[in-house]
């Protein structure tokens, strides 16, 4: 495939300078120049696509439990800003559709992180690929990725034109029966799995190649001079869109 996509990638939309997977986060990616953002996404209880990390609500919002047990109606009334600053205060949770909106009007392209709520890996793969493809009509086809393998083959079946990616925090020797198996156009790797010979077998194996989460500018460095293609970072102000080797 014609990869589209620039070295470097604002982790969570604005990486440590804004809370995580909110429209505020984008707006902060886009404020320090970023042409791409990543996020993760999950269904509410009611089939809704909503951004969100964790299984739970606690870590990064003021709700509690396992959010996609609820239904948007009361997903829609938790503050998802507050927990990181009162600036932020009243931030919600944002559905995909207007962080695809977004995204149109920073200019921004996507990697869609797929990240199910426990049990519901094929469906959530299934549903948000579809809405992918409509979302982004007219834009740079978002990238699809996820740690559930199930996930990224409910992806392939539903909407097979769009990219995916193979999340990995864990190296497997099996990689290229998976990426092969689910026709993936890149590797999503833990940075620390990586050394120079690894970058030459997955880029023969003409996979591209997104490491995640690299916040120090010298590690970015060594990993695009031995051929990494994208950079996922939270420290989007230090490791910024011009960034490189
Ligand atoms: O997609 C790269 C990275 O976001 C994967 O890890 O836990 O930050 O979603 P995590
Ligand atoms: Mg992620």
């Amino acid at each position: 495939m014609n990869w589209p996509y620039p070295r470097i990638v604002a982790h969570r939309g604005g990486g440590k300078l804004a809370p995580e997977n909110t429209l505020a986060a984008i707006d902060v990616g886009a404020h320090y120049g970023h042409t791409m953002i990543e996020f993760d996404v999950k269904l509410s209880k009611d089939g809704q696509i909503f951004l969100l990390h964790d299984d739970t609500l606690e870590r990064t919002s003021n709700g509690w439990g396992v959010a996609g047990a609820l239904a948007w109606d009361d997903l829609l009334k938790v503050d998802a800003g507050g927990w990181y600053g009162g600036a932020f205060k009243g931030e919600k949770l944002p559905l995909l559709s207007e962080v695809a909106a977004r995204c149109r009007q920073h200019q921004m392209m996507a990697n869609i992180e797929i990240k199910p709520t426990t049990g519901t890996g094929p469906e959530t793969g299934r549903v948000v690929a579809l809405a992918a493809r409509e979302l982004w009509q007219g834009m740079t086809a978002p990238l699809l990725s996820s740690f559930e393998i199930d996930a990224l083959k409910a992806a392939q079946a539903a909407v097979p034109e769009l990219p995916r990616g193979l999340l990995l925090d864990e190296w497997r020797d099996d990689w290229r029966d998976l990426t092969d198996g689910l026709a993936c156009v890149s590797i999503h790797l833990n940075h620390r799995l990586l050394d120079k010979s690894r970058v030459s077998e997955l880029k023969a194996a003409g996979l591209r190649i997104l490491v995640y989460t690299v916040n120090d500018p010298q590690r970015a460095a060594t990993l695009l001079g031995w051929g990494v293609d994208c950079i996922c970072t939270d420290r989007i102000d230090e490791i910024g869109p011009d960034f490189s080797a």
